[in-house]
């Protein structure tokens, strides 16, 4: 059975953050009602690959979602809003700040509504704080939580990252809010509100450069391949150093293309075999005894020789067959892997991690599937919904609304944008 079986979630969610959140939840087997606009979510339309049909930015976010377009901007809109607010376990949204109040209703005013219903919401930069009122997308929740100043190489600009830990990883922080909410209503019977800013967010995955930060209060970072030194203040950008207590870098392989690299991790344990398999090789058979790497701490400090002689010795191999070489050797290491070769991967096949799905506007396509793995009760995705797909089933099966109620509604503009001027 579905984990979260019997949970509704009112989902007025838009773009990337909040969805990515709901559609997690959904595949946890809650019942989510995609609440949007007469017009539908903005990204139905952006980066459109295929004529009139839902784009994938929003198919991949919106999986196993009903939809169901109400203006919130009639009174009779507003209306089946509370009535969903009174069936509802969750709602949750992360319109720009103020948006909801706007709409007439409060955390104070929901609450009202419904003592039980929690509240989820996502905002660039929370509630309160001189940021409050600022809108947010990805890279500015990266550039204001601290990932673009530590990411990239040190004389070079600022670098996003290409995982969305702005936008999804502020929908995973605010999923593991809810859920913790959810367990305290099952035992008080009160919701709460649920608040997660995305510069907070990337702040937490940025967690390890702030250990950084304040280590170099006493000293130099020893395993920093760029200098660094006590009193320096901010934590440097440091390219593919590992960041961690073991060395680490990409090392370019054959035929030297955009990705063919392998990251290897020259951990403590396999110092020697490493060293005693690639040496002889690169012209240092005693590699593992050389004064100049023997030590950890000699590593580090001449670790771009380190990197010279593994890249000498990546030079005749690919990153697959480097792979296999230093596996039996038990080094930790990874070939740097395209969105090809994953759509490609055997593992990620194997996993269910890239999933076929059908879609009555545009045929089959993929979907990136389900990362966390609940033993009794596996994720089955299905496709996302069309723009109010689902408005009479909701109306009707949710809210208990007979025909004539419908239609009286209907006619009033409760699910439709008003005619233009
Ligand atoms: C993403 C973001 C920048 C988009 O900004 P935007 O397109 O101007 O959208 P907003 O959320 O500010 O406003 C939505 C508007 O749609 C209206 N709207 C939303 N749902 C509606 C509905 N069902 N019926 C009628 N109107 C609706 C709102 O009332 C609001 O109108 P208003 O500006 O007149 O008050 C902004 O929503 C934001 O900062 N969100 C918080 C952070 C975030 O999640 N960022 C995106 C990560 S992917």
């Amino acid at each position: 059975m579905e984990a979260l079986k019997g949970i509704r979630i009112l989902d007025m969610t838009h773009v990337q953050a909040g969805p990515t959140c709901s559609q997690l939840l959904a595949w946890m087997g809650a019942d989510v009602i995609k609440f949007e606009p007469p017009q539908g979510d903005a990204t139905r339309g952006q980066l459109r690959d295929v004529p009139g049909a839902d784009s994938l930015y929003f198919t991949m976010l919106n999986c196993n979602k009903r939809s169901i377009t109400v203006n919130m901007k009639s009174a009779e809109g507003k209306s089946v809003f509370v009535d969903l607010l009174q069936k509802c376990d969750i709602m949750m949204e992360n319109f720009g700040p103020g948006v909801l109040e706007r709409l007439g209703f409060t955390w104070d005013k929901i609450h009202e509504i419904n003592p039980r219903i929690i509240v989820g919401s996502i905002k660039g930069f929370g509630s309160s704080g001189p940021y409050a009122d600022f809108k947010a997308y990805e890279n500015v929740a990266q550039a204001m939580g601290g990932s673009m100043s530590t990411t990239g190489v040190p004389n070079g600009p600022p670098f996003v990252t290409g995982a969305q830990i702005g936008d999804s990883g502020t929908g995973l922080h605010l999923a593991v809010g809810l859920l913790a909410a959810l367990n305290h209503v099952h035992r008080t019977g009160i919701g709460q509100y649920v608040e997660v800013a995305m510069m907070d967010g990337v702040m937490n995955l940025c967690r390890v450069k702030f250990r950084d930060h304040q280590r170099l209060t006493r000293g130099p970072l020893p395993e920093f391949s760029v200098p660094t030194y006590q009193g320096m203040g901010e934590t440097p950008r440091a390219g593919n150093d590992s960041g961690g207590g073991q060395l680490g870098n990409a090392i370019h392989c054959k035929p030297h293309g955009a990705n063919d690299w392998l990251y290897v991790v020259v951990q403590e344990a396999v110092w020697e075999a490493l060293a005693n398999r690639i040496g002889p090789e690169v012209g240092v058979p005693d590699l593992a005894r050389d004064p100049q790497v023997a030590t950890i701490a000699e590593r580090r400090r001449n670790q771009q020789l380190v990197w010279t002689l593994l890249s000498k010795f990546a030079a005749k191999y690919t990153k697959r067959e480097l792979m296999a070489i230093l596996n039996p050797l038990d080094v930790p290491c990874g070939p740097i892997m395209s969105t090809e070769d994953l759509a490609n991967d055997e593992h990620v096949k194997g996993r269910d991690m890239y999933v076929e799905l059908d879609h009555p506007q545009r045929g089959k396509w993929f979907n990136v599937g389900m990362p966390i793995k609940l033993s009794a009760s596996p994720a089955k995705i299905e496709r996302s919904p069309l723009l109010g797909e689902h408005t009479d089933d909701v109306l009707t099966n949710v809210l208990g609304y007979d025909a004539a109620k419908v239609e009286a509604l209907k006619a009033a503009g409760a699910f439709s944008a008003p005619p233009k001027k």
